[in-house]
C-alpha cells in the first residue's frame, strides 16, 4: 500500500513513520511521498533525510482552498498514493480532497477524542484539569479532528505536569500509535460499520 504523508510541524510522527518503516514494521504499506506546506518545516528536512519524494505546496500562494486542495491531489496522486496520512498536517482538507481518497485519508490527533479537538489538544486537556488524556489516530471525515476512530492510547496526567511534560508523554505514544495503524490499514485488517471501527486480530 503507497502511503503518502502531509506534515507542517517539527515531523515526529513522519519520523516514527520512517523509522518504523526501516525497521520492517510498517508490514505492507511503504512511504511513497511527503508534502508540507510550510516550507521550512522539520518534517520537510526529515522527508528528504531518508530519501522520500516530497512537494511543498504553500497555502498562502493559492488562490483559495480548493485550488490548495486540488494541488494536494494531484501531487499525491502523481505518486499512486492509496492511503493518506496526516501526521501534524495543520490544514483543514475540503470535501473534494476527501473524496479524491475516499476512507483513505487518517489522521492523529493529541487528545481522547471527541474531547479537546483543534489546535493544541495536549494544553486544552491540561487546562481543563482532566487526569486522563492520550492520542487518537481516526479517519478523517468533513470537520474538525471528526471521523471515525480507528485507535486510542490513554496517558494519565501526573501531579508534577507541565504543559510540556504532558505534550512530550503524548507525543511518545503517538509514535507508537500512528505506525501500528497504518500497518493495520495496509494488512487489510481495518473495517469500518458506521461511527464504529474494528480491527481484526494480526
Ligand atoms: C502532533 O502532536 C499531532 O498529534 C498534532 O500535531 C503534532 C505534530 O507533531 N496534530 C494536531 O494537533 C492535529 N489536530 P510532529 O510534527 O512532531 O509530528
Amino acid at each position: 500500500m503507497r502511503v503518502g504523508v502531509l506534515a507542517s510541524g517539527t515531523g515526529s510522527n513522519l519520523q516514527a513513520l520512517i523509522d518504523a518503516g526501516a525497521r520492517g514494521q510498517l508490514g505492507p504499506a511503504r512511504l511513497v511521498v511527503v508534502g508540507v506546506n510550510v516550507p521550512d518545516c522539520g518534517a520537510l528536512s526529515r522527508a528528504r533525510g531518508a530519501g522520500l519524494a516530497t512537494f511543498v505546496v504553500e497555502h498562502r500562494g493559492q488562490p483559495s482552498r480548493d485550488a490548495f486542495d486540488q494541488t494536494l491531489i494531484a501531487a499525491l496522486q502523481a505518486h499512486g498514493v492509496q492511503l493518506v496520512v496526516l501526521a501534524g498536517f495543520m490544514r483543514i482538507l475540503t470535501p473534494a480532497f476527501l473524496n479524491a481518497f475516499p476512507g483513505r485519508v487518517i489522521n492523529v490527533h493529541p487528545s481522547l477524542l471527541p474531547a479537546f479537538p483543534g489546535v493544541h489538544g495536549q494544553a486544552q486537556a491540561y487546562r481543563h484539569g482532566v487526569k486522563v488524556t492520550g492520542c487518537t489516530v481516526h479517519f478523517v471525515e468533513d470537520g474538525v479532528d471528526s471521523g471515525p476512530i480507528i485507535a486510542q492510547i490513554p496517558v494519565s496526567v501526573l501531579d508534577d505536569d507541565d504543559e510540556e511534560s504532558l505534550r512530550l508523554r503524548i507525543l511518545a505514544e503517538e509514535h507508537r500509535l500512528l505506525p501500528a495503524v497504518v500497518r493495520q490499514i495496509a494488512e487489510g485488517r481495518v473495517t469500518v460499520a458506521g461511527r464504529r471501527v474494528r480491527i481484526a486480530p494480526g
